[in-house]
């Protein structure tokens, strides 16, 4: 095929869709079970050797996330008949084999980022041989491929570089693949080299035994026990010694064996294993347990379950299970130390998040091989952590990270680096007292397209209450008796509003500044004691009660720019154990995932009665015609502002208390928040 006849635009993965960003809501703790999808690992090493292979083979429970796409499409551009769709309702993908003969011996394949997939059928097509061009991302151009380029090239495969050398893209041709000597391999830089070179060479069917040599240390050596496993099971039985020399049986074929269950992902695992451990921090460990993969798997990364334990987590396995039960009994935390996590590479991203709750510094070593992943693990697992607060130092094959105190936590939006694990990971921080936010959360569908959702599933957020409700209905009173009797924090979101208002006066900002009052509400020194909100370190309660500064935070409530510079503000205290908050637009925009909302309302005249004897007992002299009023004109200008206006939201509870008194709303509201889920 000349260039000429390639197509001009190989297929692509469709563009993810979906939000720019995601916050997580601060989690108390986690508990339930996930299904987990079907492992990378597996899924692509499978859907190569069936596709291999003599004979038809079905696949049950394969991955269906971006990186398996990448695969199905290129066998698919290569003749290779695969029928159905992966995660398709429980039905099998079925893939005939081309028993290494593939029907078309000229593609251009683009292969995005997937490691696993660009390595292997590099290795494939060129000792097939034919004229294929081989390209991914531009961050697959980054990733290195010489090694195995060398390897290849040394027994008579035709590769060339396209781009720079080392590198992809690649330009396959036909060559006359003989392996009389001994192929070498290096096996520092990735193991993928040496599992593509062994998934391969049997479609050489030599007369005599191929064996290949690994130059210098292998790293990941449980990626290729799971190459040399699978393997086994399209009976291929290879052979090593001390996983330096590996031997390739003379007559060696790839045969299929008919129907094959891939396994869960154990690398997947990982996180919700340590969300089954965190939440022990606040009381409310676990059970978390993950079904698909157990002790008997054949993916390395099942061995964070094993380092979990060894850092005090109590972990169970069963038959088909993990189940993590947070900490061992007389633990408070994780320890730290050295981990040597050179056999589970993936999985030790978790722990580099893990560590921030440690009871000492963790220093993980033997991740050399995260420098040339998805991204550069080590300088973007830096570069975040240290967004959170936390001191970390990183080396070129290792990452030291010490434990976050509490008061040290920030609040943070964590870049993904377009990579799915750096999403995943980092989703445990919301486990700190800090607002997580995720950028790009749509990452996550290189391997687990669901991941937010089932993490979701399982996560136990630190819960609000919300009382809404329009002027001197009580809901001041309510919150504070409920936050008392709960034993949780209490935010008036409307002192903040006032405290806003208060400072625009003090400093002369005009009250339709939006701009203005917007900077001033970002920068807002607010700090609180004994529950009573400081301004510039100076207690002014009883100034923010006045009617003036009243007034005058109605009047900023209405614009937009002021309402969203005081989110922050007021998220920021909804930490352990809890939250009950009271304002406009708590259960509607602040805390849409409130546990409990209540709308409470009186009638204008019964609220307005309360008012008057309220400011009467204060020595407040008015008229109830004027409170009236006021009321009136305040409802209406609550409920008709553009952003945030007063409305109950659609799953609230109304309560009106016209006929109430307060023990007896208070008993209302307790006996509805027990009753929740
Ligand atoms: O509840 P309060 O009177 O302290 O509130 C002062 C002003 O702030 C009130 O006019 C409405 C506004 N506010 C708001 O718009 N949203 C909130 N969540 C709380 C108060």
């Amino acid at each position: 095929m000349t260039p000429a006849d390639r197509p001009a635009h190989p297929a692509r993965p469709a563009a993810r869709s979906g939000p720019d960003v995601l916050d997580l809501p601060p989690l108390l703790g986690a508990a339930g079970q996930v299904r987990l999808p079907g492992s990378k690992s597996i899924s692509n090493r499978l859907l190569l050797l069936a596709a291999l292979a003599e004979g038809p083979t079905e696949l049950h429970g394969l991955l269906d996330s971006d990186d398996t796409r990448v695969m199905v499409q290129a066998l698919r551009a290569l003749g290779v008949a695969v029928d159905g769709e992966a995660g398709s309702a429980g039905l099998p993908l079925r893939v005939q084999g081309c028993g290494g003969r593939l029907g078309r011996p000229g593609a251009e394949l683009f292969l995005g980022n997937a490691g696993t997939a660009v390595r292997p059928l590099t290795a494939a097509l060129a000792l097939l041989g034919g004229d294929y061009v081989v390209r991914g991302v531009p961050r697959m151009h980054q990733r290195p491929i010489g090694d195995l380029v060398d390897a290849l090239r040394a027994i008579g495969c035709a590769i060339d570089y396209l781009g720079e050398a080392g590198f992809p893209p690649l330009a396959i041709r036909q060559g006359r693949p003989r392996v009389e000597q001994p192929l070498r391999v290096r096996g520092d830089v990735s193991s993928q080299f040496l599992s593509a070179l062994l998934l391969s060479l049997p479609l050489l069917a030599q007369p005599r035994d191929i064996e290949v040599q690994v130059e210098g240390p292998l790293i990941s050596r449980p990626y290729v026990a799971l190459t040399l496993a699978l393997l086994e099971r399209f009976g291929v039985r290879v052979e090593h010694a001390d996983w330096q020399r590996f031997v390739i049986p003379a007559g060696s074929r790839l045969r299929s064996p008919g129907s094959l269950r891939v396994e869960g992902d154990a690398s997947s695992a990982s996180y919700f294993l340590a969300a089954g451990v965190l939440g022990a921090l606040h009381g409310q460990g676990g059970p978390v347990r993950v079904l698909g993969v157990d002790a008997h798997s054949v993916q390395g990364d099942v061995q964070f379950a094993r380092v979990l334990h060894g850092l005090g987590a109590d972990i169970r396995w069963g038959d088909g299970w993990i189940e993590a039960c947070g900490l061992q009994a007389g633990r408070s935390r994780l320890g730290g130390g050295e981990i040597d996590a050179l056999a589970i590479p993936d999985a030790a991203m978790t722990l580099a998040v893990t560590a921030l709750f440690a009871d000492s510094p963790t220093l993980l070593r033997g991740i050399a091989s995260w420098r040339v992943k998805e991204t550069d693990r080590i300088h973007a697992m830096h570069t975040e952590l240290r967004k959170l607060g936390a001191r970390v130092e990183a080396g070129e094959d290792w990452l030291r990270v010490w434990p976050l105190a509490p008061a040290d936590w920030r609040s943070a939006s964590i870049a993904t680096y377009d990579d799915h694990r750096m999403a995943m990971c980092f989703s445990l921080a919301s486990f700190g007292p800090a607002d997580i936010r995720i950028e790009d959360p749509g990452c996550v569908a290189k391997t687990y397209p669901g991941y937010f959702q089932d993490f979701a599933a399982i996560a136990r957020p630190v819960p609000v209450l919300a009382i809404d409700g329009p002027s001197a209905c009580g809901k001041g009173t309510l919150a504070a008796r409920l936050a008392a009797e709960l034993g949780l924090r209490l935010l008036d979101s409307g002192v903040l509003y006032r405290a806003a208002a208060l400072q625009a006066l003090r400093r002369g900002v005009a009250l339709d500044d939006e701009p203005g009052l917007r900077a001033l509400a970002l920068e807002l020194p607010i700090g609180w004691r004994d529950g009573r909100l400081l301004l510039d370190g100076e207690d002014v309660g009883d100034e923010l009660r006045s009617e003036r500064v009243g007034e005058a935070a109605s009047r900023i409530a209405v614009l937009p720019g002021l309402r969203q510079a005081l989110l922050a503000l007021q998220r920021a205290q909804r930490r352990a154990p809890g939250l009950v908050a009271d304002g406009r637009d708590m259960g509607t925009v602040v805390f849409p995932d409130a546990r409990l909302k209540v709308f409470l309302t009186a009638a204008p005249a019964t609220r307005a009665e309360r008012r008057y004897k309220q400011l009467i007992s204060q020595g407040i002299s008015t008229t109830l015609e004027n409170v009236l009023r006021d009321l009136r004109e305040r409802d209406a200008r609550d409920a008709s502002r553009s952003v945030a206006a007063l409305a109950a939201a659609p799953d609230s509870l109304p309560l009106d208390n016209a006929q109430l008194d307060v023990d007896a709303t208070v008993a209302r509201v307790l006996q509805w928040w027990r009753d929740k889920p």
